[in-house]
């Protein structure tokens, strides 16, 4: 795409589990004065109980279908708002969600880092009792699940390298590539 985001200006971040999502959401919204929007959070509103309750007492299926539903409840909210959203990991790797997002003609970024420091983040996160991710499992199913889902990452409208970055450095990059502060939005 060459002409930054024109149709609408929300934005869909995706990528794996610990890739920064929410956190650069967050900081993008903050410096654009846009309203930021986490899936994961809007689930856990939806079913009062959290992520990892719901994977606990319901299982992997129901919140693929929990996360599809909440998706497009907020997709039928969004049109033509100025928002970043934040999808949770597996979001954007199943296909019902992924198929959502398409017929919303949203722009999508994959934020991808190597798997070394996904993990590093995510197990610094899991340490500083942060984030309880479900699906985090050892290191070996964590880069298994990673390639698996690397190419449904890989069809989102853009791929943005984060490794090593800064969480306000990617922010100010993703503003810059989507073109989120010029004439096209
Ligand atoms: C998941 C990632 C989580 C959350 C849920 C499932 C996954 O979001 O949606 O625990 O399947 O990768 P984050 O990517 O924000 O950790």
């Amino acid at each position: 795409m060459t002409g930054g985001v024109s149709r609408k200006c929300s934005v869909i971040l995706v990528g794996f589990m610990g890739a920064g999502k929410s956190s650069v959401g967050r900081a993008m919204a903050e410096r654009l004065a846009w309203t930021f929007e986490d899936l994961d959070i809007r689930v856990e509103r939806r079913e009062l109980r959290t992520v990892a309750e719901i994977f606990g007492e319901c299982g992997e299926a129901y919140f693929r279908r929990a996360e599809c539903g909440a998706l497009q409840e907020l997709l039928e909210e969004v049109d033509g708002q100025d928002k970043i959203i934040a999808l949770g990991g597996g979001a954007f790797a199943h296909e019902a969600t992924r198929k959502l997002i398409e017929s919303a003609k949203l722009e999508t970024v994959f934020l991808d880092a190597g798997v070394d420091e996904l993990w590093l983040r995510c197990t610094r996160q899991a340490e500083a009792q942060e984030i309880q991710r479900p699906m985090l499992g050892s290191r070996g199913d964590f880069a298994g699940l990673y390639e698996t889902r690397r190419p449904e990452y890989l069809k989102a409208s853009f791929r943005h390298e984060t490794t090593g970055k800064a969480v306000d450095e990617i922010a100010a990059e993703l503003i810059q590539l989507l073109r989120l502060k010029d004439e096209y939005c």
